[in-house]
């Protein structure tokens, strides 16, 4: 007999790309980091057990990552600072490391990472600790550095990440980031039904995402339109805007197009200057409590002639009358749209670049992780 694949085709399980196949894991990681740690419509950390009381009077949290990882801090940003009365600064690690902190003893850093190697985050770490505070990893790695050095660690159980871009850790991320802030907010005594009502979507989470994945191939015909494309803006508000900071990262990072990212209401500050027929814009509008100011920014941009790929919700029934190209996704809740446009703004990277003829999973100059700076 002759074997005509190579190990590296078997583990790809019959999908062209590692990076295809792990946004395909996406429904079994959101399983995996639940698993566990939702019980009676609460949630639960047996690892952050020794940190409980620390939690009760929080009112400040510090974040540090970099790349996808700090834009899943800056979900958790919203999350948190919408919700409760607790302020959360993210900051990029590389410039954390580098300036004057004011940490206090009783402050709590968490480090999000997904190799658990890179760096500066790890660097900023070490910072935090020389000055008290208490470090929680959040990382996908069991024995990494990050962990090893933190006070305590939460796993996303996301499985290898192989393919440089990340993805399914992305989605792992800021739902296990959801989940804590939550658990933050009972710890503080600010639970009401509508954190019931989260978990509950939450859980029905996979469900989406599986059927969601049954409609790749709209968005892979939107993706083969703006293959030419030399540029890409990408807006959101709100919630919105770290999933368009994630969808600009995506697209330069695999398929090497200049894709920059702006929250809406920056744009008359000077990106829209740049707009016209050559540079399309990206919207990230779901149809929340921001979607009329959005809306207004997307008809100024047509006004420049730019051309329009909405991502919204179903249901939004301007949507065609805004975009020249619509990617739909399930009707929902606005805290929970950053996981649920994840997989959207991740398949229209991935199929621009393989429309370019491009390897999504090694793409030039990247590592999978930046150990050194
Ligand atoms: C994302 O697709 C990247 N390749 C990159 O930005 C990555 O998220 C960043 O280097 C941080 O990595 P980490 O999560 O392993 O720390």
């Amino acid at each position: 007999i002759e074997i005509t694949w190579s190990y590296e085709d078997a583990q790809k399980s019959g999908f062209k790309h590692f990076m295809l196949k792990e946004i395909f894991e996406e429904p079994m990681c959101l399983v995996s980091v639940m698993t566990g740690r939702i019980k009676n419509g609460k949630v639960h950390f047996e690892e952050l057990e020794g940190l409980k009381e620390r939690l009760k009077n929080i009112n400040f949290v510090k974040v540090v990552a970099c790349g996808t990882s700090y834009h899943a801090a800056l979900s958790f940003k919203y999350f948190l600072e919408n919700l409760s009365d607790v302020n959360v600064d993210a900051e990029i690690s590389s410039e954390f490391r580098y300036k004057r902190q004011h940490l206090k003893p009783n402050d709590v850093v968490i480090a999000i990472s997904q190799s658990g190697e890179t760096a500066d985050t790890l660097e900023s770490v070490r910072l935090a600790k020389r000055q008290g505070a208490t470090v929680v990893a959040i990382t996908n790695v069991v024995g990494s550095t990050l962990s090893r050095e933190s006070d305590f660690t939460l796993y996303l159980n996301a499985g290898p990440e192989i393919s440089v871009a990340a993805t399914k850790s992305y989605v792992s991320q800021i739902t296990l980031l959801y989940l804590l802030a939550l658990k933050i907010m009972e710890i503080k005594g600010i639970w009401d039904e509508k954190h019931e009502g989260l978990i509950d979507r939450l859980l029905r989470m996979p469900e989406i995402f599986e059927k969601f994945l049954d409609q790749v191939d709209n968005i892979h015909q939107i993706a083969a339109k703006y293959k030419d494309f030399k540029h890409f803006m990408y807006i959101g508000r709100g919630y919105g805007y770290p999933t368009a900071l994630e969808g600009a990262l995506k697209l330069k990072e695999i398929s090497y197009i200049h894709a920059t990212a702006y929250p809406a209401g920056e744009l008359k500050h000077g990106p829209i200057a740049m707009l016209g027929p050559d540079f399309p814009v990206f919207a990230v509008a779901p149809n929340d409590f921001l979607f009329s100011k959005t809306k207004s920014n997307i008809i100024e941009c047509r006004s420049r002639k730019a051309r329009i790929v909405l991502l919204t919700n179903e249901g939004n029934e301007e949507a065609f009358e805004l975009a020249d190209d619509v990617i739909f996704v399930s009707n929902s809740i606005d805290e929970l749209y950053p996981i649920l446009m994840t997989p959207a703004i991740q398949l229209f990277a991935y199929y621009v670049a393989d429309e370019l003829g491009l390897d999504p999973d090694k793409p030039r100059n990247l590592a999978k992780s930046v150990t050194v700076e």
